[in-house]
């Protein structure tokens, strides 16, 4: 028979008066649960169960049960239920024990262990995966789901040192009650499996159970080894960096505004570190921020160079990791003053001498004008020019075609040029 929570509860306003009916010498003969057993219910994932003793049964005690698993992390906890369910990995085997134990006074009365155990798992030593290391990333879901949110997941690992060339190695992972094989693998160049990708999941970002990953193996010529490991979500999920960093200079002022990382998590649930760097002097500045802006009082009129990153805060979660830095915005100049000088300077330098040389200029052609006659009327300009030209004819052939190009009414004067 399984005693139920609620009929413990009921046993237990009986107890204190059961208890004292209790004799000294049957204080030593509590008797071990039975049919105690071990079933594997998931990846790293077992349910520890046993039945009251049926001699015991009829006593109406309040009884409780002590746990202790062995193998492969010591545990130990009491429960009045029969069963216990202990997510663990598996591939070192897991063996626990579990006694019936009662509370008389302060005192504990025990029965004996009874044990159970599940055996490591079949495979050649040195065939199983090594360094598996995993991260998960949320993206947004542009609609095509319920979920306004998924999480991929991204797994890699090393090939054992003596698992066969033919190896082949299969993934697998469990969160809650979903198990998924992996379809998307990389491979090394002999063709193993080496590492995988979920681009989506069933791991819930905000979600605080343990991410179970499996990995087995075959090959013609050994048994691989499995092998499973259990990862905190906190401490591998890889934060999106803050979206769209911005700064402006206003006077002294350099003011820095971001909006919080593509996330499952409200925007209260942030941290974020702010870098900022002069290019002028190399000088890094960081502040810790749980705002979604800085503003900073500036100096030196620099170039600045700016990122931020976030980090889920401990209000929300435990501490993770934080994000990749922002791309770099830079913002400011710290060519500009010079420059700018240097360019105002050689301006004026400029527009005086050339003043100056107008001025030259035009008291020159002031005298040249008191000294020469006005000048001479266009139509007659042409003619001169043409008296040039035939002056030039004289000495040289090539001139003829010059002459064709620049007269520009050609008429009888082009005739009367060529016929010369
Ligand atoms: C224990 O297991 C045996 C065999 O499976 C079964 O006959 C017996 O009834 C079980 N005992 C209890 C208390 O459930
Ligand atoms: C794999 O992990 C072991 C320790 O677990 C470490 O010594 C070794 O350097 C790691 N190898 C690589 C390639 O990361
Ligand atoms: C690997 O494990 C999965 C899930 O437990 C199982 O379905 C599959 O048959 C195993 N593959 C090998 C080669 O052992
Ligand atoms: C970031 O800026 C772009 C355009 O500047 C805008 O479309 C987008 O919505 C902004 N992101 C967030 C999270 O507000």
């Amino acid at each position: 028979m399984i005693i139920t929570a609620p009929a413990l509860l009921i046993l237990l306003g009986t107890s204190v008066v059961l208890q004292a009916d209790l004799r000294p010498d049957e204080k030593f003969l509590l008797l071990p649960p039975v049919n105690f057993t071990i079933k594997v219910t998931g990846l790293a994932q077992v349910l520890l169960h046993w039945e009251p003793n049926p001699d015991r049964e009829q006593r109406n005690v309040n009884l409780e049960y002590q746990v202790k698993i062995n193998a492969p992390q010591e545990d130990d906890y009491e429960t009045r239920n029969t069963e216990s369910k202990c997510v663990t990995i598996l591939h070192k085997g897991f063996s626990a024990s579990v006694r019936t134990i009662l509370w008389n006074d302060h005192s504990l009365l025990a029965s004996n262990w009874v044990f159970a155990e599940l055996q490591v798992p079949q495979g050649s030593p040195g065939t199983s995966i090594v360094n598996l290391t995993c991260t998960t990333n949320t993206v947004a879901d542009n609609g095509m789901h319920l979920r306004p949110y998924q999480v991929s997941l991204h797994c890699t690992w090393l090939v054992g040192k003596d698992a066969p060339e033919d190896t082949q190695y299969f993934l697998y992972y469990r969160y809650g009650s979903c198990t998924e094989e992996c379809q998307d693998y990389n491979k090394d160049s002999l063709e193993r499996n080496v590492a995988c990708w979920f681009p989506r999941t069933f791991i819930h970002s905000k979600g605080r159970d343990w991410l179970a990953v499996y990995v087995n193996g075959s090959s013609k010529h050994a048994t691989i080894k499995p092998f499973d490991q259990l990862f905190a979500l906190h401490a591998i999920d890889q934060v999106n960096p803050p979206l769209n960093v911005t700064a402006e200079i206003e006077g002294t002022r350099l003011s820095i505004q971001w909006e919080k990382p593509v996330s499952a998590f409200p925007i209260h649930c942030f941290d974020y570190e702010v870098k900022i760097y002069n290019t002028r002097n190399g000088y890094f500045q960081t502040e810790k921020m749980t705002t979604n802006a800085f503003i900073s009082i500036i100096d030196d009129l620099s170039k600045y160079c700016i990122q931020v990153r976030a980090a889920v805060s401990s209000v929300c979660r435990e501490t993770g990791l934080w994000s990749e830095w922002s791309q770099p915005i830079y913002v400011g100049n710290d060519e500009q003053k010079p420059l700018a000088e240097w360019f105002l300077i050689v301006l004026t330098a400029t527009v005086c001498f050339v003043l100056l040389i107008f001025s030259l200029i035009c008291r020159m052609c002031h005298l040249w004008a008191k000294l020469c006659p006005p000048v001479p009327a266009p139509k007659s300009s042409i003619n001169d020019l043409f008296v040039t030209i035939h002056y030039e004819k004289a000495g040289s052939g090539e001139t003829e075609i010059e002459v064709v190009s620049y007269v520009e009414d050609p008429g009888f004067e082009t005739l009367e040029d060529s016929v010369f």
